[in-house]
């Protein structure tokens, strides 16, 4: 079956950079790679936790130096979205992880915001940009790099809060979302990947999201269920990633169906595709064959994926639209 037309919620541009774009982007860029070729580098893809992916994660970004490396990793990441069924698609950057290397914040925001300004016309997805900020660096750091974004007028849609979680708390936070509120920006959170329940809680009272990235450890906390249901506060899953990280033990244990069986609103995404065996489209496919999802179920979750996206009325009815056009089809 193929999969429904949706909306990708969660997902960072830096874990769309596959093997081949590493090479070429070395390549043209003059760096030494630790691995001899791609097949090398995907063989190095075996992770133990969040840790281990994401020193491998901010190893492959040293390729990314110029506007143009910015915005060619972003087309590519479009084209193959475009084919995985994604009609809109909110895209995470990580500035903060090109700055401390020395790569100016306007060579990364240019270079993917002049992308994404051709999505529609390009690729018929409509796109947002959201900054996430490094939640293992300091608060100030993250405060800075808003205002410098907030000063250059950078096309953003919303920020987010990404990177190692045990023992970085939202709380560490509220400042910078107090600001980014401010701004009129969309806030979001990634929250209980690793960590515990009670970060989705600070999220959501401290931090004041509209969405959780993650959130599966939600499930530990049966009043905090119950909470979001109530509230239908979004959260972004990716399933594919939870396996390759170890915060499940296989897709078979994955809390998705009592999730949905408690009546959350979880949308399907790919978070770090390049690293964690597919796209958006893979996602879904993983997740109807292991748990006998039909046509139905999936257009349900293709809906939650437009309804928790911050994409404007008229281009939500027109997904719905698109969305069930695919299931009566
Ligand atoms: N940065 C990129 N992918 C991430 C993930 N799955 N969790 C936290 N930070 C990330
Ligand atoms: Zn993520």
């Amino acid at each position: 079956m193929t999969t429904p037309p949706c909306a990708e919620l969660h997902l960072h541009l830096e874990g769309t950079l596959e093997p081949d774009l590493v090479f070429a982007l070395a390549e043209r860029n003059k760096i030494e790679l630790d691995y001899r070729d791609p097949d090398e580098l995907r063989a190095a893809k075996e992770f133990t936790d969040l840790q281990s992916f994401l020193d491998l994660y901010y190893s492959c970004m040293q390729v990314l130096r110029t506007e143009e490396d910015f915005a060619d990793l972003t087309r590519a990441y479009l084209r193959r979205a475009r084919e995985a069924g994604v009609w809109h698609a909110e895209i995470m950057v990580d500035p903060q992880a090109h700055m401390v290397r020395g790569v100016p914040l306007p060579t990364v925001i240019e270079g993917v915001g002049g992308a994404l300004a051709e999505s529609e016309r390009e690729f018929g997805i409509s796109t947002g940009l959201i900054a996430a900020f490094l939640r293992d660096r300091p608060a100030a750091e993250a405060l800075e790099v808003l205002d410098d974004l907030l000063v250059m007028d950078a096309p953003l849609l919303g920020i987010g809060l990404d990177s190692a979680e045990v023992g970085y708390p939202p709380s560490l936070f509220t400042h910078v979302y107090d600001r980014a509120r401010s701004a009129g920006l969309h806030l979001i959170a990634h929250a209980g990947e690793e960590g515990p329940a009670e970060y989705v809680r600070e999220a959501l009272d401290l931090l004041g999201v509209e969405r959780i990235d993650h959130g599966i450890r939600s499930m530990d906390d049966p009043d905090l269920v119950q909470r979001l249901v109530r509230e239908q506060v979004p959260l972004t899953g990716c399933p594919l990633s939870n396996v390759r990280l170890r915060a499940v033990p296989s897709l078979a244990e994955h809390p998705l169906p009592a999730m949905l069986a408690a009546g959350l609103l979880v949308t399907i995404n790919s978070d770090d595709p390049a690293y964690f065996g597919g796209y958006v489209d893979d996602n879904y496919a993983a997740i109807a064959e292991q748990f006998g999802l039909g046509r139905d179920q999936l257009a349900a979750l293709a809906e939650n994926s437009v309804r928790a996206s911050f994409a404007s009325e008229a281009r939500k009815t027109e997904l719905l639209g698109e969305v069930e056009t695919w299931r009566v089809g």
